[in-house]
């Protein structure tokens, strides 16, 4: 069977690594090659994951880079048809919910090839956010849906979808994690940073729902520097949070003398020096989807700057709070975690560190015709 596995932005490199390293282990069944879209490509936003994880380099770049959303999603469909055409794969894999993940799926389906969407089914509900959209699209056209939690089966069930292209695989992005997890526990950044463990918060910001109104934005900055002021929070800067910071004139609270009262920014940073970071830090505060999961693996107290989630289970087991973007909501649920008061939290069902090696096993039956 002749799969493509198509990455494109930086949250695809961490789940779809222990997917390829998975696959390899068929060599007789399965030859896989690697597409990039290009929707991410500065080198720390892209280059840096394939060295922290080992990953091969892409077999094909489709070097689409930034645009509007209809721009981005075209320009990627229109490249990644050629390449259909040209490799005839018998199946696509996409993961996660970014502008590739849809694209190619879109496509692919249109050419007739079946597509598997690994993290399907994970619903915020909130059809403002582009990746709400995407996850809807994408999982309603694939023909193999492997999910992450009980939630997302369900979700999928209720959509009309039928049970037999539902697979409960658990996560592989957390696979990623268990896999690196001693080589960055190991790493010196702490020690030439001089900060103890548990002794800073953990910042990152990149929704357009929180730095693309310049009100919300600025309220969320003055929240982080009132915390700042009691913990230093280390906040690597995402390119379109940086973009709109200047747009909007709050450069100001980026300050790039680095600590400014507490505040100590960074460009994004590397897989394994972030996971250091994560582990080690007092809390983090955030808007991403994965860190969500992440910090509810190593037991870190996570305030996602959110109304909602696609990831409830983060809430209900882990370690997550939804505190949205209010900047007196912020600032309460951050003292309570300073004062110790914050939920305990224990890891979900089959986020072990097998998701992948599941995810090709089904693969083997899917050819077989079995499932
Ligand atoms: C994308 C995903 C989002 C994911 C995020 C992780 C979609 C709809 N959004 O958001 O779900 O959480 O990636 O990072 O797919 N830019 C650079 N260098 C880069 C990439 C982007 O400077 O390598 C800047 C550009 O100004 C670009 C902006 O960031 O316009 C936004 O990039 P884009 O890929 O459109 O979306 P993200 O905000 O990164």
């Amino acid at each position: 069977m002749k799969i493509l596995n198509i990455v494109g932005a930086r949250p695809n490199f961490m789940k779809m690594a222990p997917i390829v390293e998975a696959l390899d282990q068929y060599p007789d069944r399965f030859t896989h090659l690697l597409v990039h879209t290009g929707q991410h490509y500065d080198a720390r936003m892209s280059q840096a994951f394939f060295e922290d994880l080992g990953m091969p380099r892409p077999d094909i770049n489709l070097e689409v880079g930034s645009g509007s959303h209809a721009e981005q999603t075209a320009r990627i469909m229109m490249a990644f048809e050629k390449v259909c055409l040209e490799q005839r794969p018998d199946l696509v894999i996409v993961v996660g919910d970014v502008n590739s993940t849809i694209a190619c799926t879109l496509t692919a389906k249109k050419l007739g090839i079946a597509v598997a969407h690994v993290e399907a089914g994970l619903r915020s509900r909130d059809m403002n956010m582009p990746e709400e959209i995407n996850r809807l699209c994408t999982d309603v056209l694939c023909d193999l849906l492997f999910t992450t939690d009980k939630f997302a089966n369900e979700n999928l069930l209720a959509e009309g979808v039928a049970p037999e292209k539902i697979h409960f695989v658990g996560n592989v992005m957390i696979d990623t994690l268990l896999k690196h997890r001693e080589l960055a526990a190991g790493l010196p950044l702490l020690d030439e940073l001089g900060l103890a463990p548990r002794s800073y918060a953990l910042m990152t910001l990149h929704r357009p729902a929180n730095v693309d109104d310049r009100e919300t934005f600025k309220a969320i900055l003055e929240a982080l520097h009132e915390i700042a002021r009691q913990i230093p929070i280390i906040f690597p800067i995402h390119p379109r949070t940086r973009k709109m910071a200047g747009q909007f004139g709050l450069g100001h609270f980026f300050n790039e003398g680095d600590k400014v009262e507490g505040l100590w920014l960074s460009e994004p940073l590397g897989y394994l020096e972030f996971l250091h970071l994560n582990m080690n830090a007092r809390m983090v505060l955030t808007d991403s989807g994965g860190l969500q999961e992440e910090t509810t693996v190593l037991g870190v107290p996570c305030l996602t700057l959110r109304p909602n989630t696609e990831r409830p289970i983060t809430c209900t087991q882990g370690t997550n709070q939804l505190v949205g973007n209010d900047r007196e909501k912020i600032l309460d649920a951050a003292n309570k975690v300073l004062a110790n008061d914050m939920p305990k939290g224990r890891i979900p069902e089959k986020w072990d560190g097998k998701a992948a090696k599941r995810i090709a096993e089904i693969l083997a039956k899917y050819q077989e015709g079995e499932v």
